[in-house]
């Protein structure tokens, strides 16, 4: 019998960023124990990579935002794949989830009268985004942390869960180890709120950090839980290109929200070439008309000027700039020009303080004087588990998920700034879901003796196993795969072809292996994570073979339209078949008569 420590808890929370810290605050307040998991250390969250802001209409700059409105841009946004349900709890609750945060400490940027400061961002109408300079992300974990730390959570520090254990189907633990010495706890529950973020790692260049390893949609999938909508890989059109070790980096879409320009090897402003047909009405025609824009926005003046072209969604702009480079218009490392520095020093600098120290530090760039080099990095995943709207729950009993494991809140695309407030609104509900569960379950599951050694045996195979592959070459082919052949454009036989090469790199992740021991030991880590992010590629790349139109962030060079008739009520959905994944395809549930009419 395997040797490892126990902990019981009425509720875990696996991920400790905006989402799993919102859940946990919620079900300690509600009087029951929760134990709060992360991989890293407390703090440390994707979550702090949403610099610009969180989107909610609170309607403090521009007097004619409402939540309806809110709703039907991020419906919009979504190309209408979201689930309505979680769209308008989202557009609805935002704003109170915001005041939430101000009353527990968090210090917004303000209006001149001492409102709370709102900026604009692609496909939001108005300037919704509230924010704290270009580090609104960081505010919020720091006071999320803060209330939690106080509310008396138990936190569990640098600890991965490897696998959800079930009793007739119902949550009943998960087994994870501790990755400082590779000590293994088991953790009994009756309830699992997931809040494990995303699967930027599958990508070769991404904004996320080593932590985003798919271990949440993996988990649930192996639990029997649905992943939907997989193919909608969100690239965000800004990301760093160099030098090399900082490819991928985040740079906010606040420096376009505050009027930064973007250029082409021509010192062409391309993006006017790029807006839809549906949407050119929303943007400015001219580029005095969008520098009239920026002049209002600085000088806080009511315009009637439409917002620059760059303010396009992420979906668009992305594609523009990888198009810009393909045709031989692109920046000297495979990016373009954002440029900010024709504005006052003192304003970029006080706007946008991270993005002025992350340039000077990294690439020895002064944003108030040069010009930026950016270009797409794989940043946020649509798809994700399924869960009811209201409670946030799976279809496996206990199990819940909230932010960007799960699924449906954001539909083809999302809006910049929509994650920060989906992240408190579902993990609050999260939290209530998971407690109303506990409070209304009857029996304590139980957890199988047996379950819990076959667990440990299958994550020590690769320290066990000789002469096996290098997980980090493994990694690197994952990589490579996943951005040649499911990246921003796609197409049938491409596709096809990743396919096939993930069969066989699911052959080679069962080889690999380690020297050494537990402790210490970053590459058995890798071993367990190639594990969860085969589960992710497959899911996109299946996924997005099947999906046969383009649709927000899915591009397909073969199908460049959208298909409404066949697809536009469809989401893709992924599930476990003993060692297959299964697609089907499912119809989105009804909007009522009420909300569409706000589309009409
Ligand atoms: O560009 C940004 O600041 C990112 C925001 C988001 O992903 O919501």
């Amino acid at each position: 019998m395997a040797n490892y420590q126990t902990h019981e808890h009425d509720v875990i929370v696996i991920g400790a960023g905006g989402a799993g810290l919102r859940a946990a605050i919620e079900v300690s307040s509600r009087g029951l124990s929760v134990g709060l998991i992360c991989k890293s250390l407390l703090g440390k969250a994707h979550t702090v990579m949403a610099e610009g802001g969180m989107a909610a209409a609170l309607a403090n700059v521009d007097a004619g935002d409402d939540w309806k409105t809110h709703f039907r841009d991020t419906m919009r946004g979504g190309k209408m794949l979201n689930n309505w349900r979680m769209a308008q709890l989202h557009a609805q609750e935002s704003p109170d989830r915001v005041r939430e945060l101000e009353h527990w400490g968090a210090v917004f940027d303000r209006t001149e009268n001492g409102k709370i400061l709102q900026r604009a961002f692609g496909g939001h109408k108005w300037k919704r985004l509230c924010h704290v300079g270009d580090r609104t992300g960081l505010e919020m974990i720091r006071t999320l942390q803060d209330r939690g730390v106080h509310q008396g959570i138990e936190v569990y520090m640098e600890c991965t869960i490897s696998k959800l254990f079930l009793d007739n189907g119902k949550i009943a633990g998960a087994l994870g180890y501790y990755r400082e010495n590779g000590d293994y706890v088991l953790f009994k529950t009756k309830a699992v709120v997931l809040a494990t973020g995303g699967v930027g790692k599958v990508f070769t260049v991404t904004s996320n950090s080593w932590e985003y390893t798919a271990d949440g949609h993996a988990l649930a999938y192996d639990a029997g839980a649905e992943l939907i909508d997989m193919e909608f890989v969100q690239f965000h059109p800004t990301g760093m290109v160099w030098p090399p070790g900082v490819r991928g980096i985040l740079v906010t879409e606040g420096v376009r929200g505050e009027g930064g320009i973007l250029t082409n090897s021509e010192g062409k402003r391309f993006m006017f070439d790029y807006l839809p047909e549906s949407t050119k009405n929303d943007y400015a025609a001219t580029e005095d008309e969008a520098k009239e824009w920026v002049d209002a926005t600085i000088n806080h003046k009511k315009s009637e000027a439409r917002r620059p072209p760059e303010l396009s969604t992420r979906d668009n702009v992305a594609r523009a700039i990888y198009v810009e480079n393909k045709e031989g218009r692109g920046s000297p490392h495979g990016g373009v020009f954002l440029d900010i520095s024709y504005q006052d020093s003192e304003r970029v600098k006080k706007k946008l303080p991270s993005m002025y120290h992350q340039f000077k530090e990294l690439a020895d760039v002064d944003i108030t004087t040069q010009k930026m080099e950016v270009g797409p990095t794989a940043h946020y995943i649509m798809g994700g588990v399924r869960v009811e709207a209201d409670t946030c729950q799976s279809k496996v009993p206990g199990l819940f998920a909230a932010g960007e494991v799960a699924g449906g809140m954001h539909g083809a695309n999302r809006l910049g700034g929509n994650s920060l407030s989906d992240l408190v609104v579902f993990g609050r509900r999260a939290g209530t879901g998971a407690s109303d569960y506990v409070d209304a379950l009857k029996d304590s599951p139980s957890i199988n003796e047996k379950d819990i050694d076959a667990a440990i045996e299958e994550l020590e195979a690769p320290l066990k196993r000789e002469g096996g592959l290098n997980p980090y070459d493994v990694h690197k082919e994952m990589n490579q795969i996943m951005s040649t052949h499911v990246g921003i454009f796609r197409e049938k036989d491409e596709m096809a072809e990743g396919i096939k090469k993930l069969e066989a790199l699911k052959e080679k992740i069962a080889q690999v292996s380690v020297d050494a021991d537990k402790r210490f030991n970053p590459g058995w880590h890798l071993c367990r994570d190639l594990k969860n992010m085969i589960i992710a590629a497959e899911a996109i790349a299946r996924s997005a073979h099947s999906r046969e139109e383009s649709r927000g962030a899915h591009s397909r060079l073969d199908f460049p339209d959208a298909d409404d008739k066949k697809w536009g009520t469809l989401n893709s959905s992924c599930s476990k078949d003993g060692d297959k994944m299964k697609l089907d395809h499912t119809e989105l549930p009804e909007m009522p008569a009420d909300l569409k009419e706000l589309f009409d």
